[in-house]
């Protein structure tokens, strides 16, 4: 292994919301946060060294996107997935939620019904209700193992009338990584009942091994022009305070109407340092990234052994992706209320409540394993403490 990600970083001067606003959410900032999706690691050295020249310019105006920029994006694309996209499919979004909210905006009318899959990244609910749309829950189905599957059966009784299915590709939290049949036999309902889908693949780069990302898009040109997909290298390299992320809309009616509501609001130039740093990361990026991947996997095994071996209770399936450990504390026989408490109080953790991913979600804590192995066995530490009566 080439990186170092054993470091543990002081983040107390970092202005990050995951070390820095838990008193706001659990009471207190004396925890060891687990919690908000991004990773205790540096990001590639070559994405600081394209920072640190681009900050040494000193000059930070409005800035101008090359074609290289584009060009990276495409490379990656095709490299990572075998997807080829077109650089003039290409949207600039400083975040993959806001994406979301305005294509529910500018696609979409009052009260019209949008589906999700519940457990499921809290926004894609309130993101829906927020706008005034109506929300359609099609949970997922658990199977004894503890994976997840999709309920078809249960898609195609709700969906008439739906006008967008918000999918989550890879799954957070499941972890899934769907398989190209499974998303085949989604977006054929889909294309049946005249849904649109917007696929959320921000995760599409965290896959671990044995697995492959399949972009839902890229499975036909059916599913191309029925689909807008949204990616980003923000989670793959922890460089979410960037905030950028890209929509890729290969539908030109669908493109028009989503370009021209962010030139609208004025939101269609990269800040100075998201610029350099996405094309840093891609150009330059995989070979931290398949370090990292190999150290997460470790992170994930050394979680569920000491799960396994310490507090048995507790039920975990192996993530095919993602960095989010999704764990079953229901065996404990705490309710959703004292078991947050004792995390809390007793562990000193933070973790996030199951209940905040919506259906589904009793019972569960997600963990994001993201951070030094250190740091995982400390948490584990404290979560068997607070669950040890
Ligand atoms: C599935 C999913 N979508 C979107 C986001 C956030 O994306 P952004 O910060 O680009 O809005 C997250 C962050 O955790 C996520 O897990």
């Amino acid at each position: 292994m080439t990186y170092n990600f054993d470091t543990v970083i002081d983040r107390s001067n970092n202005f990050s919301a995951k070390w820095s606003e838990m008193d706001k959410k659990y009471g207190s900032n004396d925890l060891l946060p687990m919690w908000v999706a991004d990773m205790d690691f540096k990001a590639a050295p070559c994405i600081i060294d394209a920072l640190k020249e681009r900050l040494e310019q000193g000059i930070y105006g409005y800035t101008t996107r090359p074609d290289s920029y584009n060009q990276s994006i495409v490379n990656w694309a095709s490299r990572r997935y075998n997807w080829n996209i077109k650089s003039d499919w290409l949207i600039f979004s400083p975040g993959v939620v806001p994406t979301i909210s305005l294509v529910i905006q500018e696609m979409t009318s009052k009260n019209d019904k949008i589906m999700i899959q519940e457990p499921v990244y809290s926004p894609f609910n309130s993101v829906v209700k927020d706008n005034s749309r109506e929300l359609v829950i099609s949970p997922l189905k658990k199977l004894e193992d503890g994976s997840y599957i999709m309920d078809y059966e249960d898609i195609e009784s709700k969906i008439e009338g739906v006008k967008f299915f918000i999918l989550c590709n890879p799954h957070n939290p499941a972890g899934r990584v769907w398989s190209k049949d499974e998303l085949k036999k989604l977006g054929d309902i889909c294309l049946k009942h005249n849904v649109k889908v917007i696929s959320d693949e921000i995760h599409s780069d965290i896959i671990l091994k044995g697995h492959k990302h399949t972009p839902f898009a890229s499975i036909s040109k059916e599913f191309e022009q029925n689909t807008i997909t949204c990616m980003a290298p923000t989670k793959t390299f922890n460089i979410a305070g960037l905030q950028m992320s890209y929509a890729i809309v290969p539908n030109e009616e669908d493109f028009k109407i989503i370009d021209s509501a962010f030139t609208r609001i004025d939101i269609r130039r990269n800040n100075s340092f998201s610029l350099v740093a996405t094309e840093a990361a891609y150009n330059q990026g995989e070979e931290w990234l398949e370090d990292f991947l190999t150290y997460l996997e470790g992170n994930i095994d050394f979680a569920i052994k000491y799960i396994e071996e310490n507090m048995p209770k507790l039920k975990v399936k192996k993530p095919e992706g993602t960095y989010l450990l999704w764990v079953d504390f229901s065996e404990i026989g705490l309710t959703d209320e004292e078991l947050a408490k004792v995390l809390v109080e007793k562990g000193k953790v933070a973790l996030n409540n199951g209940t905040s991913f919506g259906m589904g979600g009793n019972g569960y804590q997600r963990i994001n394993l993201a951070c030094p192995r250190s740091m995982v066995e400390e948490a584990l530490n404290r979560i068997k403490t607070a669950i040890t009566l």
